[in-house]
């Protein structure tokens, strides 16, 4: 679908997104990387981090990709200051890794609940931490009144309770808690905005591949308002306008996008 966007919008800037290889993640890095951005990506699994990377220099964008895991501390300031080293600063990052799986609380272990945690929640305070000598104020590449931004992507799920997905669930309510202690201090301490966006279920990603079984598109119109299900560019477009000069006034937002899903009920 053609933007709504003008092609310069993040023109000159230098996004990393973890999880930026696969699913909504790469539909971000590719959105941005078509809006102007330099692109790099932040994934486990070399193969599928390089063919990204690969697809995104097709289009004409900068990208360069780092094989790394957000739950090793190290592999995150390794990972921050390669981009920062290939591309010279770091303006954007975007926290789009995570790890899922369903199972219900009495069959799920304590590890597998801090597997998720730690990916999910964990793993992006870790890179938000060592992104911060770079994103704020007056860091390499920056002037002294202008900070960069965060965007973690988050879910719906613990809005109310979602069958199978405790750890989940429980990971996602501490990203928002992360959006929001995070924009409030280094808001005001060194001019980041960090804002998040909670995807409905979207098409053609890990996520509903795992998730989604096949029979949600032949019910979803007995509970979705819009009557259908999201799609990756979607997301992307919340994520151009929240990293855009657009988004400039708002911090500690997560942005629903889920057609309004998570308020619906069947009707009877
Ligand atoms: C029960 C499981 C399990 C499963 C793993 N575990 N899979 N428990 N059911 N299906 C438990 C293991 O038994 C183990 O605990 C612990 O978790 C760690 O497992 P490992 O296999 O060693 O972990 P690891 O190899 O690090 O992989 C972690 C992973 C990850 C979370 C399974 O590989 C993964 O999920 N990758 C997929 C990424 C993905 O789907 N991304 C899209 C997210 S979509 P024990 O006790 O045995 O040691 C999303 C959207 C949410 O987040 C909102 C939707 C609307």
């Amino acid at each position: 679908m053609e933007s709504p966007f003008k092609p310069e919008i993040l023109k000159g800037k230098v996004a990393l997104l973890t999880g930026g290889a696969s699913g909504i993640g790469f539909e971000i890095s590719t959105q941005f990387g078509k809006h102007g951005a330099s692109v790099a990506i932040m994934g486990r699994r070399k193969a599928i981090v390089d063919a990204a990377v690969s697809s995104l220099r097709s289009l004409g964008i900068p990208a360069a990709g780092f094989a790394g895991d957000v739950r090793n501390q190290e592999d995150a300031k390794r990972v921050v200051e390669s981009t920062v080293a290939h591309f010279g600063k770091l303006d954007i990052l975007v926290n789009a890794a995570a790890g899922n799986f369903l199972v219900s609380p009495e069959d799920l272990s304590p590890n597998g609940f801090r597997t998720v945690m730690d990916i999910d929640s964990v793993g992006t305070f870790t890179m938000c931490r060592e992104s911060l000598k770079y994103l704020k104020k007056g860091g390499p590449g920056r002037t002294s009144d202008n900070g960069g931004l965060i965007l973690n992507i988050s879910a719906t799920l613990h809005y109310t309770a979602s069958w199978y997905q405790i750890h989940v669930s429980a990971a996602k309510a501490a990203v928002d808690a992360i959006t929001r202690n995070l924009a409030l201090e280094w808001g005001t301490d060194y001019d980041i905005r960090v804002n998040g966006i909670a995807p409905g279920p979207i098409s053609d990603t890990p996520g509903m591949r795992k998730l989604g079984p096949d029979e949600i598109n032949s019910t979803i119109r007995d509970v979705q308002p819009l009557f259908k299900l999201g799609e990756k560019w979607d997301i992307a477009v919340a994520a151009l306008y929240l990293a855009s000069d657009a988004g400039k006034y708002v911090n500690g937002t997560t942005l629903i996008v889920d057609g309004g899903l998570w308020l619906s009920r069947p009707r009877h």
